[in-house]
């Protein structure tokens, strides 16, 4: 299964949205070099990959949401600290098992893929429509 960014991940805000397809684009380049190499040297490189560039989206994010003074951000970060914490797991994952197993893949898809599909579409559909009333209210 690979992760795909479609009509139901749009927010609206161009910078979050190119930013998920670039995240969605890191998670799958995991899901391939665990099909395509059992070393966990090649895994664990693939998910710094990934785990660099969540972390500056999420920085990118916040910052997002301090500008705007939106008022749900520290929930938010809470949210983000969630995902941090799976990623954590799944590097411990990677040392235990030796590499990408099944569970590790499983964990990925569960974890990874659907805590995004989900937080898109509710925490960063929220900041996107507050950021764009907060901009356009006066005007509408
Ligand atoms: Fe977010």
């Amino acid at each position: 299964m690979r992760a795909e960014f479609d009509e139901s991940l749009v927010t609206g805000n161009e910078m979050i949205d190119s930013q998920h397809k670039e995240l969605i684009d890191k998670i799958n380049k995991l899901l391939d070099s665990c099909e395509t190499s059992k070393d966990k040297v090649v895994s664990v490189k693939t998910l710094d990959y990934l785990a660099d560039y969540t972390e500056f989206h999420f920085g990118e994010e916040e910052k997002l949401q301090e500008e705007i003074t939106y008022p749900g951000v520290e929930k938010h970060k809470e949210e983000h600290e969630k995902l941090r914490q799976v990623v954590r797991d799944l590097y411990n994952m990677l040392e235990e098992e030796e590499g990408p197993s099944a569970a590790f893949v499983e964990a990925v898809n569960k974890n990874v893929v659907e805590w995004l599909y989900n937080h898109i579409k509710t925490f960063d559909r929220s900041v996107a429509e507050y950021k764009f009333m907060h901009e356009n209210g006066e005007r509408l």
